[in-house]
């Protein structure tokens, strides 16, 4: 029972598995099952991500075969794209700009990426071992958790949220295009075509099932019987929110096959097999 002198875990004094009134348990943890597991495939699958779209976003090249631009690029806000034919484009840096065009908006996909709820959860877990698994006290001696500087920072996500709308509904538009023929003619569909096809499908379950979305379409609510539009539209993004784990992990590969596959056509090393 608690009697009011224990320290806090949010203040920071103890992590409650390290403090005195806790039962003296020697073991770490009581689990028989390989609970390490999923925070080490988490952990793999994260850092595999990290290190190709480093390498993707930094190489400034090869991320555009007409109609086909990468994720990974678009928009394409720099004088140097060269994808500035393609679309949705606009030199808002100009000729100065020299770095990699990926740079200017990869900050705003991979913001709410790392400041999703369940990101969160799985880098925590997989790379700060904070805590490593459920009922597996963590290593830390101290645990302020997110009321805190810098991690009190992740509540930007909801403002994030908006930006991912906008970055989908580009993304969405690029989709579109791809649909035309490498001469800009409407009528084509591709491997291409079907690949970003499905990628879009899944940015967008993606995005709309954040918990921000969620809260955002039916939160602030007193009574659901006098929205029953917001209502309606809150059922259907809680079914997504129930997936979320599953769209954040196909998102985020889809995305990255997408920019490679038009990696593999700009090289020349694959051809865009026609459907018609
Ligand atoms: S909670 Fe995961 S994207 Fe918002």
């Amino acid at each position: 029972m608690a009697t009011g002198t224990e320290p806090s875990p949010l203040t920071g004094d103890s992590t409650g598995v390290h403090d005195a009134s806790r039962a003296a348990i020697g073991p770490r943890h009581l689990r028989t099952d390989r609970w390490w597991l999923a925070p080490a495939v988490t952990a793999a699958g994260l850092l595999a991500f990290v290190v190709y779209s480093t390498w993707r976003a930094f190489a400034n090249a090869d991320y555009y075969h007409a109609p086909y631009v990468s994720p990974f690029y678009s928009p394409c806000l720099a004088d140097n794209c060269a994808a500035m034919r393609h679309g949705p484009n606009a030199d808002v840096f100009g000729s100065w700009w020299g770095l990699s065009p990926a740079l200017l908006i990869l900050i705003f996909p991979l913001g709410f990426r790392l400041t999703c709820y369940y990101y969160r959860k799985a880098y925590y877990r997989g790379f700060w071992a904070s805590p490593p698994a459920c009922a597996v006290a963590e290593p830390h001696k101290k645990y302020s958790g997110e009321t805190r500087f810098p991690l009190v920072l992740q509540n930007v996500h909801r403002y994030f949220f908006y930006f991912a709308v906008v970055v989908a509904g580009i993304l969405t538009y690029d989709t579109a295009l791809s649909f035309r023929d490498e001469h800009y003619r409407w009528g084509h569909m591709g491997l291409g075509s079907l690949l970003f096809l499905i990628n879009i499908a899944l940015i967008w379950t993606y995005t709309l099932s954040c918990h921000s979305c969620r809260h955002i379409i039916g939160g602030r609510l007193r009574h659901f019987s006098k929205h029953p539009v917001r209502y309606r539209l809150w059922g259907w993004v809680g079914k997504l929110n129930e997936r979320h784990m599953l769209l954040a992990w196909a998102s985020l590969i889809s995305v990255a096959l997408a920019d490679f596959y038009v990696y593999l056509l700009s090289t020349g090393a694959f051809d865009d097999p026609r459907f018609f």
